[in-house]
Parts: structure tokens; C-alpha cells; sequence
């Protein structure tokens, strides 16, 4: 049947009517904040590409911490950024390295009310800024996996409730499950980028992470942006392997890699609403050509839609802000 008996138009004439037939909806419940915690920060440091965004000392972590849990959301995701970085980025696994110190300081501050997501990777702790050990001028995969093991060890022993592998090394679920497991951690969780893209959107992060590498780039081994298919080839691996959430990073070129593993999983699947993201939109903002938080809202609300069921994102206060205030009106 067609015009005139069909008018679409019929149910958005009024908030409510609109209301009534909306078919998803972003709530605080699905946010998670991402932290930088910087080792031997006096004051915290702005990145200036992403406005909003600082470096963390350990003390302003831990409020920042309390303000998430006291807006209501549910996650933070720890980067830590060390004072010093080496070869086979040996602070990511120490006993007092900046996200285990993080890690017991937040779980003080915020006991239970709070989920913990730490970051597991080797970027931001290697001399030379690749996410593995590097050998012979590559990355080498099986290499990398003992030190992923060693670091989801220590960070469960900090007392993460969830370990995010970001390094895109081939079997580092179940390396990281196995690790767990025989430590002793079988109740810690995995949250794996299953489906990570070699993007340029992930510049000003690395300012924020100080970890750009320092010689070729990551798409030896983070995904081809023009590979669909292989992306749910990816996350179906990782369930395999073990992950307990899966992730698709970057959002917002990739709402239909969001929809694909949504349809293909049975987990709960993040979505990483990256730094270049949030900068575009932080940028086209200050400069007066977009609105800003109907932007905000748009965006996340259409990663929910694409199938998303939670979205890590540098927004997550702000919208947790305007998610309150909307349920006031
Ligand atoms: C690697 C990591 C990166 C991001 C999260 N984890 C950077 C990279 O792969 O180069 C990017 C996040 C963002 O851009 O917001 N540890």
C-alpha cells in the first residue's frame, strides 16, 4: 500500500508519538570512558587534540573514576602512559607499573560500583611504539603472546574486572584465557578488539598514549579497512578463543562491520568511538559549523543502533550529562 494510505509522517508528528515508536535507545548503562594515567604526572596534562581529554595523575584519575561511577556509568577502559618505555616495554607487566598502580587505586576508591577495563597492550610501553616484540624489523606474534600473558596476569592481579587485548596478535585470546586461568583468575574477563582497523583515526590517541611508532605502521597486523568478511572471521575466532565481549574499532566508518558481528556473535559487542572521532567532532564544533551535543547524541545513539550493545567513547560524560538532564525534563 502506498501514499496516500501510507504516511510515515503520521508518527513523528509529536515527542511523544516519536517516543512511543523509537526503536533503540542509548542509555548511561551503555557508556564506557576511557582513562589515560600518566607515570610521575605532577598535574594532569591536556592532549591537544582531544579537547576535554587530559593525562591523568593517579590522584585525578581516581576522581575522575568517582564522577563516572556517580553519573552512572557502568566502565572505564586504563591506558597507561610510563615515564620510561624499552624494547619489550617491560613496564606494562610490573607489580607497580602506572595501570596496576591505577588499577588498586580506583578499585579503592570505587569498590564494586565501578567495572574496571584495562588496556592490554604493548604500544604505549615499547621504545619503538609497535603494539608486539619487535624482531628482525617486524612484529613477531608468538613472541608478543608471552608478553600478553605475563601483563593479563599482572593486570587481573590488580584487580581488573576485564583485559581489552588491543594488539591484534593472532591467538591472543587464548593465550591471554589460558594465562588467566592458570593464575588463578578464571572469573576475569576478556573484552577482545576482535575487529581492529589499521585507521587513521587513531592520531590523536596517539598523542594522548604518546605510542606512534617509530618506524612502518600497524597494518601488518591490525585490519585492512576495506575488509568486511574477515572482520567476522575475526570475532568469531575470538569466541572461540574465549573473548567475553567483543570489539569493533573505529565506530563510525565501520557501523556496517558493527552490524555484521552483531548478527554473527552471540556475545556482547563494545564499539570504540575513537580519538579521531571525537576530534573531528570536538574540532567542527569549536570552529561553530556543528552542534555539538545533538552531534554527540546522534552519533552514539546511531552505534547503539548499528548493533552496538555498549560504546566506549571520550563523550561518555557529557552524555551521561544529557542523559540525566533528559530524564529530568
Ligand atoms: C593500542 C590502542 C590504540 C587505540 C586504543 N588502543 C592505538 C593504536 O592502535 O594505534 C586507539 C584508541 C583511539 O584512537 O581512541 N594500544
Amino acid at each position: 500500500m502506498a501514499f496516500p494510505a501510507q504516511r510515515p509522517c503520521r508518527l513523528r508528528r509529536t515527542p511523544v508519538l516519536r517516543r512511543l515508536v523509537r526503536e533503540t535507545a542509548l542509555s548511561v548503562d551503555d557508556l564506557v570512558a576511557p582513562l589515560f594515567v600518566r607515570e610521575g604526572a605532577r598535574e594532569p596534562v591536556e592532549v591537544a587534540s582531544m579537547p576535554g581529554q587530559v593525562q591523568h595523575t593517579i590522584e585525578s584519575a581516581r576522581k575522575e573514576a568517582a564522577e563516572c561511577a556517580a553519573l552512572g556509568i557502568p566502565a572505564v577502559v586504563l591506558f597507561g602512559v610510563p615515564a620510561t618505555k624499552d624494547a619489550t616495554g617491560s613496564g606494562a607487566d610490573r607489580e607497580d607499573g602506572i595501570v596496576q598502580r591505577a588499577l588498586r587505586e580506583l578499585r579503592a576508591e570505587a569498590g564494586d560500583a565501578l567495572v574496571l577495563i584495562s588496556d592490554l597492550c604493548l604500544d604505549e610501553y615499547t621504545d619503538h611504539g609497535h603494539c608486539g616484540v619487535v624482531r628482525d624489523g617486524r612484529v613477531d606474534n608468538d613472541a608478543t603472546l608471552d608478553r600478553y600473558r605475563a601483563i593479563a596476569a599482572s593486570q587481573a592481579a590488580a584487580g581488573a574486572d576485564i583485559v581489552a587485548p588491543s594488539g591484534m596478535m593472532d591467538g591472543q585470546v587464548a593465550a591471554i584465557r589460558e594465562a588467566l586461568d592458570s593464575a588463578g583468575f578464571a572469573e576475569t574477563a576478556i573484552m577482545s578488539y576482535a575487529a581492529k582497523f589499521a585507521s587513521a583515526m587513531y592520531g590523536p590517541f596517539r598523542d594522548a598514549a604518546e605510542c606512534a611508532p617509530r618506524f612502518g605502521d600497524r597494518a601488518g597486523y591490525q585490519m585492512d579497512p576495506a575488509n568486511a568478511r574477515e572482520a567476522v572471521r575475526e570475532a568469531l575466532a575470538d569466541v572461540e578463543e574465549g573473548a567475553d565481549i567483543v570489539m569493533v574499532k573505529p565506530a563510525l566508518a565501520y557501523l556496517d562491520i558493527v552490524r555484521a558481528v552483531a548478527e554473527a556473535t552471540r556475545v556482547p559487542l563494545a564499539a570504540y568511538n575513537v580519538s579521531g572521532e571525537y576530534a573531528m567532532l570536538k574540532a567542527a564544533a569549536a570552529a561553530g559549523w556543528i552542534d555539538e551535543p545533538r552531534a554527540m547524541m546522534e552519533v552514539l545513539g546511531c552505534i547503539r543502533r548499528a548493533g552496538a550493545d555498549m560504546v566506549i567513547t571520550y563523550h561518555a560524560k557529557d552524555a551521561a550529562r544529557m542523559l540525566l538532564r533528559g530524564r529530568e525534563a
